[in-house]
């Protein structure tokens, strides 16, 4: 297991092996932490051993058959198996990404499976982000305006301000980004994170928002926006494909336009 993706109380022993069914043909092992703080021991590392030709194609497949079958106290989050809920966000072969659509078959050896790292943890596989989600509300993500809307209730936009959201409306919070973003580790009580600056960017920009300005001056901040260094974790390892990494440097670009 990779020591920069164990979670902050980490000081993970090798713990129990389930061996594989008799007769079992495709056998992987999914290495994954254990830590449950009633008990009152140190996290470890599980081994169990699963028939590829008896588990779906996902490592979420995976985690959920070991649930059932193996070891119902095993701890994780999930809810729609299909990329857009963000639960299922952990670091698995050595990335974070979510467990419903990492294919079983892309890991190189056994698997590692571990919490979204530098995160305290609830149990096992549960990072608690309750730190993330308060940043999140400190945005203020949602549409704010003085003018009424119109008497069909619709705000309108142009195709190309609506272009503008693209690559950001997408984001599912799953927090990826944020827990890969080594500046984040580090500051991660002041910077806000690239997940959170994405949200900030989408609400910038949006042509019926009337917050920009205080949007931007409430991110003028040596913690909260300028800790990105650009060293781009948070894109390489975006499970959807976005670019949060760019919107931060967008934001920057804007505080510097209207400084001129
Ligand atoms: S930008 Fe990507 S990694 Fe970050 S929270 Fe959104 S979907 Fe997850
Ligand atoms: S680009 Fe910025 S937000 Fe993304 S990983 Fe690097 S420092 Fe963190
Ligand atoms: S279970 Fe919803 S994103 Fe994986």
């Amino acid at each position: 297991m990779v020591e920069f993706n164990l979670p902050k109380n980490s000081r993970v022993q090798p713990g129990k092996v389930y061996k594989a069914p008799a007769g079992a043909k495709r056998v992987r092992s999914f290495k994954i932490y254990r830590w449950n703080a009633d008990d009152g021991k140190n996290p470890q590392t599980d081994t169990f051993e699963l028939d590829l030709d008896a588990c779906g194609p996902m490592v979420l497949d995976a985690l959920i058959k070991i649930k059932n079958e193996v070891d119902p106290t095993l701890t994780f989050r999930r809810s729609c198996r299909e990329g857009i809920c963000g639960s299922c966000a952990m670091t698995i072969d050595g990335s974070n990404t979510l467990a419903c659509l990492k294919p079983i078959e892309d890991c190189k050896g056994d698997i590692a499976i571990s919490p979204l790292p530098h995160m305290p943890v609830v149990k096992d596989l549960v990072a608690d982000l309750s730190g993330a989600y308060a940043q999140l509300r400190s945005i203020e993500p949602w549409l704010q305006s003085d003018t009424p809307p119109p008497p069909d209730g619709e705000r309108l936009q142009s195709k190309d301000e609506r272009a503008l959201l693209d690559g950001m409306w997408e984001c599912i919070l799953c927090f990826c980004c944020t827990t890969s973003c080594p500046s984040y580790w580090w500051n991660g009580d002041r910077y806000l994170g690239p997940a959170v600056l994405l949200a900030a960017y989408r609400f910038i920009v949006d042509s019926r928002d009337e917050r920009t300005g205080e949007r931007l001056d409430a991110l003028e901040d040596p913690f909260k926006l300028y800790r990105c260094h650009t060293i781009m974790n948070c894109t390489q390892t975006c499970p959807k494909g976005l670019n949060p990494g760019k919107a931060i440097a967008q934001i920057k670009t804007l505080m510097m336009e209207r400084q001129v």
